[in-house]
């Protein structure tokens, strides 16, 4: 009988966390005064966590979830993805590496202005190499789902706020990424949009996916496993939700408060 092999080593423990950071600090040197956005973070999330960061305009939240998805370096500290040191990649393995396990929803959505929605939605699979069938199936489910039927051939440009914020959270998606980094969502959008938002954010929990979430919105952030506030470049307080939900119940709880 031949000996059960020695399983592989891990980088780090059992419940490796999808992300990590570890003393991160940026400042930001603009044309006026330098901008101490983030100023020492140290941040864990678990595989399947659904976490909201709340926090003042000017805190830091978008520049932290920037240094976390590698759009940003930090001047120290450290990122590290399911156990992967990824602050030292360069830029061309970060690209790649979002597109297979990063989903990322901007605060001001960065949709290509002369692609149509339905170009945008489909680019990152594509470049992911699915085929374009499946990406195109993908991109019509998603679009539906986000109350956005009719829309795939209008450019970003002739599309409200909201309708334009929801063609980033489906860009986002398309790729199933097993984590999901989004700035204000829902930030301009009416209740209805809101809740198209928050079923679509529940279904992701629901799958197991990890999600990481900026936002003003407290019924968002009321969904959430756990709620970061962040202050000043800080983690001011870091608390797991009462009656940690079970994945996914959680949005849809707070569904049947506001439907
Ligand atoms: N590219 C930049 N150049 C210079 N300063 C910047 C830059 N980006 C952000 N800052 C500054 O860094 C600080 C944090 O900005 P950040 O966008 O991270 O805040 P935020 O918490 O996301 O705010 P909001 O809720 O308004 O989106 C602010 O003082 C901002 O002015
Ligand atoms: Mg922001």
């Amino acid at each position: 009988m031949s000996e059960t092999p020695a399983p592989a080593p891990r980088a780090e423990g059992p419940a490796t966390p999808v992300l990590r950071a570890e003393g991160l600090v940026k400042t930001h040197h603009g044309e006026g005064a330098s901008a101490r956005a983030v100023r020492g973070v140290d941040l864990a999330l678990r595989p399947g966590e659904f976490v909201a960061v709340t926090g003042p305009s000017g805190a830091g939240k978008s520049t932290l979830l920037h240094l976390l998805g590698g759009l940003q370096r930090p001047d120290a500290g450290s990122v590290w993805l399911d156990g992967t040191r990824a602050d030292d990649w360069s830029e061309a393995r970060w690209a790649v590496e979002r597109r297979k396990r990063i989903g990322i929803v901007f605060q001001f959505f960065n949709l290509v202005s002369n692609l149509s929605v339905a170009d945008n939605v489909e680019l990152p699979a594509l470049l992911a190499g699915v085929p374009p069938k499946q990406a195109r199936a993908k991109r019509i489910e998603l679009l539906a789902e986000l109350g956005l039927d009719g829309k795939d051939r209008s450019l970003p440009g002739e599309l409200s706020g909201g309708e334009q914020q929801r063609v980033a959270l489906a860009r986002a998606l398309v790729n199933h990424p097993p984590l999901l980094l989004a700035d204000e969502p829902a930030g301009s959008l009416d209740s209805k949009g809101t809740r198209e938002v928050m079923r679509l954010l529940s279904r992701f929990h629901g799958r197991g996916q990890t999600i990481l979430l900026v936002t003003h919105d407290a019924r968002l952030a009321s969904a959430a496993d756990r709620v970061i506030s962040f202050f000043d470049g800080r983690i001011a307080d870091d608390a797991e939700l009462d009656g940690m939900p079970t994945r996914g119940t959680g949005i849809s709880g707070v569904l049947e408060l506001t439907d």
